[in-house]
Order: C-alpha cells, then structure tokens, then sequence
C-alpha cells in the first residue's frame, strides 16, 4: 500500500519519533528499573553503547595538527583509499571499480549524507512534474522523511510489512509517480525491522531507477551487523548487472554506478556514533553535485576524525567482536521473550521489531511499570489513508548494550509483559 502527502516543514516536529516518545512520555512518572541503582533503561535510540577500539584515541591524537584546518569536503586521499579498499574487500569488487576520488564522497553520517542528498538530487529535478516525489519505506528512519520536507519533495511512502518481508516493493508503484520520482530509498538491513534485501529486489530497483531515470540511495549503514550472511551491497549487484549489459560493452562513457549511490559510517560497525564518520560511494555525476552542496553548506569531516576513520575501516576485528555480541543479544531475546512473543531475529541490524498487539499501549506500561524506555512502530510509520500504520502493533528495542545488561532487561520486559513480577531464568 502506498500513500502520498507532503511534510510540512513547520510540523516535522509531528513526524519526530523522539519527539514523539517525549510528549507520550512527559507525564508518566518512570517506574523504578531492574538495576541495581533503578536507573531507566533506554532501549528507544540506536546507540551502540559498546566503545569503539581504544587506537581511535590515539588516531585523533596523532593527527591533533588537523584541528587547525578546514577538511576538505570530499575526505582526506587517505580516507577515501581505506573506504575503498574496505568496500572492494568487503563486496568482492575489482580492483578499480571504486575509484576513490570519483566515487566516494566522505561525510560526517549516513544522516548528514542522505540530507545533503536529498538537498542535492531534490533541488534539481530532471521531470517537469508539479513536484518532485520522494519514495520511501514506510515504516522508515525518519530523516527520510524530513530530508524530503526540506527539498519540499511530496513523499509517497511503500508499506514495508511481514507480508512483503518487511521491505517496499518500488515495483507495485504506479508508472505516473515513477515518471515524478527523482529519489528513493532502501535500507538494508532495514530500520527498524532488520530485514536484508535480496539481490533480486536491489537489482529490480536499480533497473527501475534506471528505466524512470531517479536516483536510489542504498542506506546500508547496518551492513555489518548481521546474523548468518553478510548483506549484499547494491555495489555488488551493480557490478553483475555492468557484467549482463551491453550498453556497458557498447558506450565507453557508460556508468556502471547510474543512478546508485550507497551510505555507510562508522556510527553501527564501530560504535563510534559520536565520531560523526562516514561516506557515500556511487554515481559519479551526482558524488560530484553532492560534493558541491558540502562544499557550500557543510562542515566536512574533520582531518583527525578522518584519521581515526581511516584506521577503523582498516580493522575488522572489533566488527567481529560487535558482531558476536548482538548475537548473543539475539539469541538471549529469542529464549527469554518467545514463550510471550513471537521474536524473529532478523537477518540484520541490532534492533528487534516485536508485535505486540499495541506499541504505544505497551510502550507506556513498559515505561511505567519498570522503567524501560523503547520506541512504539507507530512513531516510525506514517498513517495510511485508514489512519492505520504499518507499525501500530509493534514495538523496536534498539540491543545495544552489553549481553548481561540486556539480559536483565529482556527478563523485566517479559515479566511486565506477562504481569508475573517474579519469574526468573535460567541461563
Ligand atoms: C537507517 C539509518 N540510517 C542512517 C542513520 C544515521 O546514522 P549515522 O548518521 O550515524 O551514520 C541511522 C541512525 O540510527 C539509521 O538508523
């Protein structure tokens, strides 16, 4: 189901989850917590709360002498050659197929990038149409949304369901609002429900992206936390399709990369979301708009901050190590929650998308009687024209903290949940 509006941007604080959370919140005093100390427990935000590997410190340090300076806006060559050697090793690439002074641009966050994107693509539109549109998953990370609200693009959201695994299908949009499309986005693995696009879906987007001329965004900034197979990139499926193709053989000034461009950041594989680090790689004409909006409206990445990033794209082995613990994590929700709900562990990301009958109702008990802050999938959704979301009946806890503190927090979830206040666990 698809629906379409425009965001106001005098009222995007309506569309705000925190926002939201807050005033539902306000008047409902905190019920004391299973810690220790009785401190509340805030599963609503994605922050990892593990640290990021101590030689960060020392990167920034090494480099302080770039405090004085103005980052240039594309990244240091440093930064831009670790970015890409990590994606040509991560996603298989050829040598060359990234070219880091072409196809990356470094920027401060996924966030920052998918805003001056959307700046960017938004304010020059190539389709004479009353309004440029705007496609996004519904539910989705809001910045979406608000990116849009800001280029005053009309927004049609795609319902990401159980039903359609939990991501958009651009397909079932009509030819008339693909004609008006300029921009789209898919997260995979997605917020809030950690589902993993498959190729099929990356490619089928990529050639409608290509057949109705818009560009996508391929938010992949969860890409490294996942649980039995490493994400596919649309990089990767790009480069099967430049393998299918003929205009590829035909026309030396073929883009292998037309109309993709990908977001990754150190703020998920490395716990370093207040590093403010990380890139977008793709189509070369639109790496070099997006530049130029940075160049004039950003504040690039700080030269030492790029130091540290340069490292930490370089290392793998926190990655693993994070990635074993939200494993853990997983695996503690699944056997503490299932006997009360039905838990799917997601093929990706850190966050767990509970059906629980009714977020909000269950989102303000849970604060109520125990403390435990989390985000109602309301808050994520827009209403379609039922006044329904996609995300009524659910809940999101962001897993971000150590296996034995959200061990405690699983087990006062199910407590409250099951109204026993004394059940313990083994394990
Ligand atoms: C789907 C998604 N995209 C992008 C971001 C922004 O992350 P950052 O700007 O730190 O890379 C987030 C943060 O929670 C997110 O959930």
């Amino acid at each position: 189901m698809i629906t379409r509006q425009f965001v106001d941007r005098q009222k995007l604080q309506e569309f705000h989850p925190f926002t939201r959370l807050r005033t539902l919140l306000e008047d409902i005093p905190a019920g004391r917590s299973c810690l220790e100390d009785g401190q509340v427990i805030n599963l609503s935000i994605g922050e990892p709360q593990t640290q990021p590997p101590a030689f960060v410190a020392e990167e920034i340090e090494k480099a302080a002498k770039g405090w004085s300076k103005y980052p240039l806006s594309k990244g240091t060559p440093d930064y831009l050659a670790a970015c890409a050697h990590w994606l040509g090793q991560r996603y298989k690439l050829p040598e060359n197929f990234i070219n880091p002074t072409k196809h990356i641009l470094a920027v401060p966050g996924t966030r920052e990038g998918l805003f001056m994107t959307a700046l960017t693509v938004l304010s020059s539109p190539k389709k004479n149409s009353e309004a440029p549109v705007f496609l996004t998953p519904n539910p989705c990370y809001h910045v979406y949304t608000g990116a849009a609200a800001a280029a005053a693009a009309e927004v049609v959201t795609v319902n990401a369901t159980k039903e359609s695994g939990y991501l958009p299908d651009y397909t079932t949009v009509p030819e008339e609002i693909l004609e008006r499309t300029e921009l789209c986005v898919l997260c995979s693995p997605s917020n809030p429900e950690g589902a993993v696009a498959e190729p099929q879906r990356i490619k089928d987007l990529i050639s409608l992206a290509r057949k109705h001329d818009f560009v996508v965004v391929f938010d992949e900034c969860y890409a490294e936390i996942y649980t039995d197979t490493a994400p596919q990139s649309a990089l990767e499926i790009a480069r099967e399709m430049e393998a299918e193709s003929d205009a590829a053989k035909n026309n030396a000034q073929h883009d292998p990369l037309a109309n993709i461009l990908v977001f990754h950041s150190l703020s998920k594989r490395s716990s370093a979301a207040g590093l403010r680090c990380g890139f977008i790689a793709g189509d070369e004409k639109w790496i070099s708009m997006i530049n130029t909006t940075c160049q004039v409206g950003g504040a690039g990445v700080p030269i030492p901050v790029q130091a540290a990033g340069t490292r930490l794209w370089q290392d793998e082995e926190h990655v693993n190590i994070n990635r074993a613990l939200y494993q853990q994590n997983f695996n503690l929700a699944q056997k503490i929650l299932s006997p009360s709900l039905s838990v799917e562990i997601p093929a990706g990301g850190f966050c767990l998308w509970l059906n629980v009958g009714n977020g909000i109702e269950v989102t303000k008990k849970l604060w109520k009687d125990a403390g435990i802050r989390v985000m109602p999938g309301a808050f994520m959704s827009h209403a379609n024209d039922d006044g329904v979301t996609p995300g009524d009946r659910y809940i999101r806890l962001a897993l971000v903290y150590d296996p034995s503190f959200m061990k405690k927090a699983f087990i006062s979830i199910r407590n409250i949940l099951d109204e026993k206040q004394d059940v313990g666990i083994n394990g």
